[in-house]
């Protein structure tokens, strides 16, 4: 019995997966109360994009605490998010051409997406929300039931209504294109579809397994949308903030989401932030009809803009992604090969990339044996069978391979455990 297994509830989860007492991190490392160091391929599930501590970012942070910056803000106006608005502006939206009002929910990305979903309600008068096979979009009721993931929807001890699933690009094989079913569904005023306020989709799927939607697949959705009225929401959470090598997921693809919600990376520094990027015309809140507490949350505004001000202001921090990119490609692909009985192939887009095994839980002692071995890595996928590699994304190239070094000997590791 520890501190935590006697008083933390037992909901806790990563803190079983990796059971010593972290203390401190910088960059792409976590050291934990003896430090020992371990590289870092979890990144706060994808909401430390520039790694730990990040020394620009904390200096930006030190600065404003020191100056006596609001820490709390509720939603006033408040220098530091009127200078996180305007970096927006400035290094994402004008340059893409981009025009969305911004809206500050709850610091969760599971708060962003409710306040998604109640928009498109409020803007169609409908009420079914088409979401997809394997998608994860959070853990409150309304965000829930658009999750697929049964051990989560347990947890709600009620019904989770409204949502109708569909299969996600891919679900149902190489030769069945999933849009043209759900196109279908929905123009059969039999089908027993009702028709939908939204579509929400993540380009990527991050917890369901790295599953990647094709340009070709987003664009039908989109067309979808436009022809039944129904609101496209990108849930780009996960994929979004340079994760995918540009900074939404969906940038090259030609769609243009009437939603778009950030979190995680958006902050920039593992601060809680959340927000929705709403077309103008679907702007239709009354004020503080969607509120929280904490919506904000001054010190993840100026770290948030320290951010976008460091690593968004022209297209060299893209082009580095892209570069490291095909870096981790190239490795796993040698994975692939030096492991055909147990791993099938390479899966996600980007730096949000993963080995798939045959076997979850093959996958998940990989993982373990990783973490024995310095490397703090993690599952997903329907069967855990994905094991995935989210690093930061300024993670240097010693480090990358230092870190694929220890995935690959521990799968050997693992492989030679199974055949004895
Ligand atoms: C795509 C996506 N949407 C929503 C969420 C929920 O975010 P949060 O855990 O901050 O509520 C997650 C979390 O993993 C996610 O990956």
């Amino acid at each position: 019995m520890n501190t935590f297994t006697q008083l933390e509830s037992a909901v806790r989860s990563y803190g079983r997966s990796y059971p010593v007492v972290f203390d401190r991190a910088a960059d792409s490392c976590l050291f934990d109360v003896d430090g020992r160091r371990y590289l870092d391929f979890l990144a706060g599930a994808g909401a430390l994009n520039y790694g730990h501590n990040n020394s620009a970012i904390t200096e930006a942070l030190l600065d404003y605490i020191k100056r006596g910056g609001i820490a709390h803000g509720l939603d006033m106006q408040t220098q530091a998010k009127e200078e996180f608005l305007n970096a927006l502006e400035q290094f994402i939206l004008a340059p893409r051409d981009l025009r969305y009002r911004v809206q500050f929910t709850g610091p969760t990305g599971t708060n962003a997406v409710e306040a998604a979903f109640k928009i498109a309600r409020k803007v169609t008068g409908r009420q079914n929300i088409l979401a997809f096979t394997n998608g994860f979009h959070g853990v409150t009721l309304g965000a829930l039931s658009a999750t697929g993931n049964r051990h989560h929807r347990g947890g709600a001890g009620t019904a989770l209504n409204a949502i109708t699933r569909m299969p996600y690009d891919g679900y149902l094989g190489n030769t069945i294109d999933t849009s043209d079913l759900l196109i279908k569904m929905i123009e059969d005023p039999s089908s027993g579809i009702d028709l939908p306020a939204a579509v929400i989709v993540e380009t990527v799927q991050g917890e369901g397994g790295l599953n990647v939607a094709s340009t070709q697949w987003l664009q039908k959705i989109e067309q979808f949308c436009r022809q039944t009225g129904a609101l496209l929401i990108i849930d780009d959470i996960q994929a979004g903030c340079g994760r995918t090598g540009e900074f939404f997921s969906f940038e090259s693809m030609g769609i243009e989401p009437d939603i778009i919600t950030l979190s995680k990376s958006l902050s920039g520094y593992g601060l809680p932030m959340a927000i929705v990027l709403i077309s103008p015309q679907h702007d239709c809140w009354k004020p503080g009809e969607h509120n929280g507490t904490f919506r904000g949350n001054n010190h993840a505004f100026v770290t948030a803009a320290a951010a976008l001000q460091k690593y968004w202001h022209n297209d060299d921090f893209a082009q580095e992604i892209r570069r490291k990119e095909s870096l981790l490609t190239n490795r796993l692909d040698q994975l692939v090969t030096l492991f055909p009985h147990h791993i099938t192939g390479q899966k996600g887009r980007g730096m949000m990339r993963g080995l798939a095994f045959r076997d979850g839980q093959m996958a998940t002692d990989t993982s373990r044996r990783s973490f024995a071995n310095g490397l703090v890595i993690e599952t997903s996928g329907s069967h855990g069978e994905v094991v995935k590699c989210l690093c930061p994304l300024t993670i240097s190239d010693e480090e990358l391979n230092e870190g694929l070094d220890i995935l690959a000997s521990s799968i050997s590791d693992v492989a030679i455990s199974y055949a004895a």
